[in-house]
């Protein structure tokens, strides 16, 4: 079964948790992608709900796709947020941003009672930072003095190119890419990265996921964070 199939279950499984009346966060990425087509054939079949968008990819696709949206501003609470990861690991810590959305994300996750993410098998780490580069939003004009101080906390920071020029975030800032090897902490990790000045936001996500739903043959498995089971998965 090919990592897009496994996702589009995942994404199956994830949009039936949402219910009549609800604000639903809107994650960004390709299996964020699958679960907003989703709920938008939801919503031509009568479900009436408002979506708070993470990106301004995923407020284009789900406009166009007829789903009623508002701003984070907009909103006391979000009820349920549907979002993909990068990696994720037991803790159900993880690394997020590998569509530059990141600190949208965070914002629109700290904000939800009921956060659901959503992934294929290949994304389950014992320990994460195996294979996914942690992004770092900064400001473009102190880029360089944030990146010699992710060095110092043991990362080894990438600026993010598309075409030879920097990637810009829907925040009009940059994203270092930084290899960390593999994380005994990733909370410190994360607390260390916030504390650096011009750094807008860090991809690593700890205590920000509350059920797992992977994608898998016989469907999609869903564990909700604290429940135990963890053995139902082939963590890498
Ligand atoms: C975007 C994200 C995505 O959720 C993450 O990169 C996973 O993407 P995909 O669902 O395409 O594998 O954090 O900023």
């Amino acid at each position: 079964m090919s990592r897009d199939e496994e996702k589009m279950r995942a994404a199956k499984r994830a949009v039936g948790f949402i219910e009549d009346g609800q604000i639903v966060g809107l994650g960004t990425g390709s299996t964020a992608s699958h679960a907003i087509t989703m709920i938008a054939r939801r919503v031509q079949g009568g479900l009436w709900v408002r979506g708070v968008p993470t990106s301004n990819v995923t407020e284009r696709l789900a406009r166009d796709a007829g789903i009623e949206l508002l701003s984070l501003n907009e909103v006391d609470h979000i009820d349920v947020t549907l979002d993909g990861a990068d990696e994720i690991d037991p803790d159900f810590n993880m690394i997020k941003g590998g569509g530059g959305a990141l600190a949208r994300e965070k914002l629109v996750a700290v904000a939800s009672k009921k956060r659901i993410i959503m992934v294929d098998s290949s994304k389950l780490m014992r320990k994460l930072g195996s294979h996914f580069p942690v992004p770092v939003e900064v400001l473009p004009f102190g880029s360089k003095v944030a990146a010699r101080a992710l060095e110092s906390v043991g990362c080894s920071p990438k600026l993010r190119e598309v075409n030879g020029s920097p990637f810009v975030t829907d925040n009009m800032n940059w994203i270092l890419d930084c290899a960390t090897g593999l994380m005994d902490d990733p909370a410190g990790l994360e607390m260390a990265i916030k504390q650096i000045n011009g750094v807008v936001e860090c991809g690593l996500f700890s205590k920000l996921a509350d059920v797992l739903v992977v994608g898998g043959q016989d469907g999609a498995t869903v564990i909700e964070a604290g429940s135990g089971n963890l053995d139902l998965f082939d963590w890498r």
